[in-house]
């Protein structure tokens, strides 16, 4: 039992894992933009400041883990807002709590995507892992919105690896889940765009467990990643995605 902040937590997937976590008796704090227990944007720089200030006097000191779940789809007109939010607003916040995680040896989970290995731009990934936000955000509005997600969900993933290491040794165990095709707000908002409705229809049909995903599968599976049983599961991406990614990339791990 323990007290959990999960930001994205007042919709879709971040939701559905606070209301797992608190059916199984921890405290749960949402942090979000809106109808949150902790209200901030984590899309500038100040509001991830507060953010973590705000968690600090919400949780006292006491957090045995933290959920990114905050995040924009492909479908969001300006690339620099999805750039923020997906990408400064995950490691940013993660490294922000740095120190209050490992007092607590707390479990870190990021929610990628199962299109983090897409295409992409690789001078964006580049300038998101140096830390040049300008040309980061320069490359992102010349990028269409589709591998400007991806490549912010490439580059969160490739930083929690990059960084399992050092914050292992503080006794923070990291871990990423890549959701494939999930209905929430989120993705439902793609599939009404008339510019992506027919496609997205196909690639639902193309699941080879024969059906998209739900919330709570995503719920189930950081439930277990967040406890003591993954305790030796470090470093790792889970692929939830009812086999898409095999599918796609049969010759990668
Ligand atoms: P959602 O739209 O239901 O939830 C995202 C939450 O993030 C919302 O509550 C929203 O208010 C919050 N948020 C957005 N901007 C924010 C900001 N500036 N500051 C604080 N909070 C902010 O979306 P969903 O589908 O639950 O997505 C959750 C995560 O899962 C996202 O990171 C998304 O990229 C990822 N994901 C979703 C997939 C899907 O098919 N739904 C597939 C793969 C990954």
């Amino acid at each position: 039992m323990g007290t959990y902040v999960i930001t994205g937590g007042a919709s879709g997937i971040g939701l559905a894992i606070a209301e797992q976590l608190r059916s199984e008796g921890n405290r749960c704090l949402s942090l979000d933009i809106q109808e949150a227990d902790i209200v901030a944007d984590l899309s500038t720089a100040e509001g991830r400041t507060d953010a973590i200030g705000a968690i600090e006097a919400a949780t006292g000191g006491e957090l045995a883990g933290l959920v990114t779940s905050a995040g924009l789809g492909s479908h969001v007109p300006n690339k620099s807002l999805i750039t923020s939010v997906n990408y400064y607003g995950t490691v940013e916040l993660i490294a922000g709590l740095r120190p209050m995680l490992a007092r607590n040896k707390a479990a870190v989970l990021l929610v990628s995507s199962n299109s983090a290995p897409m295409p992409t731009n690789p001078d964006f990934i580049s300038a998101l892992l140096e830390g040049n936000e300008q040309q980061a955000f320069a490359l992102a509005e010349e990028m269409e919105g589709q591998p400007v997600y991806s490549g912010t969900k490439q580059a969160v993933t490739r930083w929690m690896r990059q960084n399992t290491q050092a914050y292992a040794a503080e006794g923070i165990r990291m871990n990423a889940i890549g959701p494939g095709y999930t209905r929430t707000p989120l993705s439902m908002a793609v599939e009404d765009d008339p510019t992506y409705s027919e496609a997205i229809k196909q690639f639902i049909a193309s699941i080879p467990v024969g059906r998209p995903g739900v919330p709570q599968d995503m719920a189930d599976a950081a439930s277990f990643l967040l406890s003591d049983r993954a305790g030796f599961i470090c470093g790792a991406m889970l692929y939830i995605d009812g086999g898409h990614d095999a599918m796609m990339r049969p010759e990668s791990l």
